[in-house]
């Protein structure tokens, strides 16, 4: 296993599309996502898509605490795992909009250290794909889980979060911006 760099905005791997999994049994896939997740875990983050670790191939990996934006933040590090979603590897992603709801909601991402902003994403989504076993996976998401999928599977088409804001007015550095909250 190994830490992976990861890309930040302005990398030409992050601008470009990326190409589908042809073999996710292959032993160099199988090891670019052990080392995804030890790169997210490390990190911290909630999802990592293959571009941000300079790998232009449709693969993302995310676990979503199931507490997040739901359910007050627990004070303790035992509810906070306990809560805690399994860790998915999604390959191949497709995702389908099953309402046009829309809302907003602040992101970040590993591109763009210490920087977040207000992005707009469908409030519920169906993704498809394939699991790192070459499963089907085929899942209905809402909130904040849909937000993550919406988000890391954006990398695979060369999309950064900016790039999806309606305005820049909410888009800043995470320390200047809890000083005004
Ligand atoms: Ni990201």
């Amino acid at each position: 296993m190994a830490l992976l760099k990861i890309a930040r905005m302005g990398h030409p791997v992050l601008s470009q599309v990326a190409e589908p999994i042809e073999d996710p049994n292959d032993p160099l896939i199988r090891q670019l996502i052990l080392d995804m997740i030890e790169t997210m875990e490390d990190a911290p983050g909630v999802g990592l898509a293959a571009p941000q670790v300079h790998f232009p191939l449709r693969l993302v990996i995310f676990q979503v605490p199931k507490n997040r934006q739901d359910e007050p933040t627990p004070s303790d590090e035992v509810a906070d795992e306990a809560h805690e979603e399994p860790l998915t590897i999604l390959i191949n992603p497709v995702i389908e909009a099953l309402s046009e709801d829309m809302e907003l909601g602040r992101e970040g991402c590993l591109s763009l250290p210490e920087m977040s902003g207000l992005v707009p994403r469908f409030n519920r989504i169906r993704y498809t794909g394939l699991g790192a076993n070459g499963e089907r996976i085929d899942r209905t998401a809402e909130g904040f889980h849909a937000r993550v999928v919406q988000h890391e599977c954006d990398h695979l088409d060369g999309i950064l979060y900016p790039m999806r804001m309606e305005s820049l007015d909410s888009f800043g550095y995470n320390e200047e911006i809890q000083k005004g909250l």
